[in-house]
């Protein structure tokens, strides 16, 4: 079947793999993907697909509503999977008003535009908005977050994705829109841009600068590979029931001390150094405000209704992973220039 999908944030981390498997594996697909290529989107996420016939790119911010219902009527929109979002939890809590700007308001107006695209015929349509876990709050040493987990975010960004979701909610309850939402732990993988954990300490162990580690390193984190997020959307955008919303997580709990232990362990014997050599880089600095202990998704209902499940053992896809940006070195070199310097030292001085 033929479909018009606009994919939005294509450009970012986990957009650009979503992009590479819906071109590759749906030629008869014309996906567009929307990006506004801030700080975190990058064109060089897809050099691999740019000239593919059934791949577009567009330039533009998600909030700028006249230039996003114009694409929608230009290119006959007849989905949307919504990524694009300000991610990195640090910079909400420095500039709050840039989330709620393109998270609140960027999806109101991705919304307003499906739903005059779309008039009231809903037939073969849908919207589907890609979320977080850290909408649900923190948890403590047990449990799991389940889809029907009350929401209770406390950050700049939780709270802005939060919002965001209750926008997509609130246009399926008042007007019919068919939406989907899922809810995802932690990623990591290639192509992710080095403020959050793992390409961040990556690129630190090779380059022997600390390794800044909030508070005692005791916040549990649930990691999933990318490429698993990246088919999760997928099933859940052919599969999904309208109205539904999905948790995706790895079932795979790691607290961050000994994470960055075995991230470190891998790095070193990749660098031929030796193992564990580079633990002295590790440097305990000031807590992140309001850190969340710990997260953990329950993802039994995408599993039991759709089938879905993790594919990689974390060992494999960490080696994966930490190869990745030591062969491509040049990418973490191009991210890092320029204004990336200014950020870290704003960033890290003060810890
Ligand atoms: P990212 O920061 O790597 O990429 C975000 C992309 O959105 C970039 O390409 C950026 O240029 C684009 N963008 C930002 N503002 C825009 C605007 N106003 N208009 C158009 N484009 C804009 O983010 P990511 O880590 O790939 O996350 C993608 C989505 O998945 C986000 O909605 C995030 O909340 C969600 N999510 C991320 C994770 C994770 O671990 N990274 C986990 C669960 C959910
Ligand atoms: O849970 C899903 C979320 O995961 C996504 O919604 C966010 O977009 C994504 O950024 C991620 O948020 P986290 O805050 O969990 O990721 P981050 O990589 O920033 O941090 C992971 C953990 O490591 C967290 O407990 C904070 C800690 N940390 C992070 C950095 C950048 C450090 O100890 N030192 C650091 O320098």
């Amino acid at each position: 079947m033929k479909r018009n999908i606009l994919i939005t944030g294509g450009a970012g981390f986990i957009g650009s793999h979503l992009v590479r498997l819906m071109v590759n594996k749906y030629p008869e697909y014309q996906i567009f993907n929307l990006d506004k290529l801030t700080y975190a989107g990058n064109l060089a996420n897809l050099a691999d697909v740019e000239d593919k016939p059934n791949y577009t790119f567009i330039k533009e911010d998600i909030c700028n509503f006249e230039a996003v219902r114009a694409i929608f009527e230009e290119n006959k929109i007849d989905a949307v999977i919504h990524l694009a979002a300000e991610s990195h939890v640090d910079r909400s809590i420095e500039d709050p008003f840039s989330f709620a700007q393109t998270n609140v308001l960027g999806t109101l107006s991705l919304l307003q535009a499906a739903k005059w695209q779309w008039k009231d015929n809903f037939e073969g349509k849908l919207f589907y908005h890609v979320s977080t876990d850290e909408v649900y709050g923190a948890l403590g040493e047990d449990g799991f977050f389940v889809e029907t987990t009350p929401y209770k975010p406390h950050s700049p960004y939780s709270a802005s994705k939060a919002s965001s979701d209750h926008f997509v909610r609130a246009f399926h309850d008042t007007y019919g829109l068919p939406v989907v939402v899922s809810n995802c732990s932690n990623n990591y993988g290639s192509y992710q841009f080095p403020e959050k954990l793992i390409p961040l300490f990556i690129n630190n162990i090779r380059q022997n600068k600390p390794l800044p580690v909030y508070g005692k390193g005791e916040n549990v984190r649930d990691w999933l590979y990318v490429e698993d997020h990246a088919r999760a959307i997928d099933v859940i955008f052919h599969n999904g029931k309208v109205g539904e919303t999905y948790n995706i997580g790895g079932f795979n709990e790691w607290k961050n001390i000994d994470l960055i232990k075995v991230l470190i362990k891998v790095v070193d014997k990749e660098l031929g150094r030796l193992e564990g050599a580079s633990e002295k880089l590790i440097t305990y600095v000031k807590d992140r405000a309001g850190h969340d202990l710990r997260y953990a998704i329950d993802s039994s209902k995408l599993k039991n209704e759709l089938g879905w499940e993790p594919s990689l053992q974390f060992e494999e896809g960490i080696e994966k992973t930490v190869r990745w940006y030591l062969q491509n070195q040049d990418w973490l070199d191009n991210v890092t220039n320029g204004e990336y310097q200014n950020y870290y030292e704003k960033m890290y001085k003060n810890r």
